[in-house]
């Protein structure tokens, strides 16, 4: 079956009263690799779990390539394993009793599929996960980094409509889930098979997204490229959740262009930055700016910027992390390099590029 793409619509669960999920749409394109990234807690896997037909929601509509699975108000309700959805948990379920081969040809066997041709595809699937050779092992004797790929190869075996993820990498240590974060994405790309990941990790939610879904408490705050979250937060929750960020009170002064500002702020007057997000004069903003988009240079008679102060420096090896008075504002500058040049206690001037310093309304 070729991969589909996918929709939900309003779709709404409750646990024992509580709402968990909350009016949550979705539409995922045919091929695209969509990361569900938030907290502990915010609705994810039960989102995914719904997409899966493991849940079931209380109200909403679910598609996979244009054809209801599940349908609350009229009671459509197809069973997960008739929804050709392949599924990478963060516990590997895989077999313990079984070779590897077994592991993978097993949902080929629940199709009742030829032995010649589950062997053919096994191989084929096993050789895409970087596992040619370890078929006859048994899956007892194997690391954890290669039964996730055991199972990643058990859910692409069958070419399913669609692939979940849910926290696939979460159980492996750093340097592990770096390297298959990486194959996961070539593996994606070269198979082009839809894909719905839940984390909470950003750092995957960017490296492997076409586009991410910010949850928060159950809903849809944000839907975006991994690089308009950071640019365009809608929020200060998507803000400070995406990335370290400085995150400024100001009042709307006055409008400059179509999507230019100015923000009078407690550091003074004059900020320039940029909204997404309709404003008016004399409306309370917040106005979001990352560390690293930020420029200090040693104060200087004609230097560029706002006077500041350093009140704090912490020296990373390839960056230098500054704190600055900002006018009585604390404020945070990361500077590339391996030297810091700026001394504690130093007058220095504060650039930032109105380009780089987003506005959210209050
Ligand atoms: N089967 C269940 N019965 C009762 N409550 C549940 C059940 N499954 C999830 N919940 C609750 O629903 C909320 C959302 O849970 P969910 O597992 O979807 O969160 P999550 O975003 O995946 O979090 P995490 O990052 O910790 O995995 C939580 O408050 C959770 O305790
Ligand atoms: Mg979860």
């Amino acid at each position: 079956m070729a991969t589909q793409s996918v929709e939900l619509v309003d779709i709404t669960k409750r646990f024992g009263g509580k709402l968990v999920v909350d009016s949550v749409c979705l539409e995922v394109d045919q091929g695209e690799f969509v990361v569900i990234l938030g907290p502990s807690g915010c609705g994810k896997t039960t989102t995914l779990r719904m997409l899966a037909g493991l849940e079931s929601p209380e109200s909403g509509r679910i598609s996979v390539g244009g054809k209801i699975v599940t349908d609350a108000a009229r009671g459509v309700f197809v069973r997960p394993e008739h929804r050709d959805i392949g599924m990478v948990f963060q516990s590997y379920a895989i077999w313990p009793h079984l070779t590897v081969f077994e592991n993978v040809a097993f949902p080929l066997r629940v199709r009742r599929m030829a032995k010649r041709e589950i062997e053919a595809k096994v191989a084929k699937v096993l050789a895409l996960v970087g596992l040619a050779g370890e078929s006859q092992r048994s899956a007892t004797a194997l690391s954890g980094g290669q039964m996730q790929r055991v199972a990643l190869a058990r859910a692409l075996v069958f070419d399913p409509a669609l692939l979940l993820f849910d926290e696939p990498l979460s159980n492996l240590d750093l340097k592990l889930r770096e390297h298959l974060r990486g194959e996961l994405k070539k593996l994606q790309r070269e198979t082009g098979l839809t894909s719905v990941y839940v984390t909470h990790d950003q750092a995957e939610a960017v490296e492997l997204a076409d586009r991410v879904i910010v949850m928060q408490g159950g809903k849809v705050v944000q839907v975006g490229a991994p690089e308009m979250l950071f640019r365009r937060p809608r929020s200060r929750f998507v803000a400070e959740f995406i990335a370290t960020a400085n995150v400024i009170d100001g009042k709307v002064e006055a409008l400059l262009g179509e999507k230019t500002a100015r923000i009078g702020t407690p550091c003074g007057t004059g900020l320039s930055a940029t909204f997404e997000q309709p404003i008016s004069i004399g409306q309370d903003v917040q106005v979001v700016v990352h560390p690293e988009d930020c420029v200090l240079s040693p104060a200087s008679k004609n230097g560029a910027g706002y006077p500041a102060r350093v009140i704090e420096q912490q020296y990373q090896g390839t960056s230098t992390r500054y704190l600055v008075d900002w006018n009585g504002t604390p404020f945070q500058v990361v500077a590339l390099g391996t030297y810091s040049r700026l001394e504690t206690g130093s007058a220095v001037h504060l650039a930032i590029d109105p380009a780089c310093a987003t506005i959210i309304p209050r």
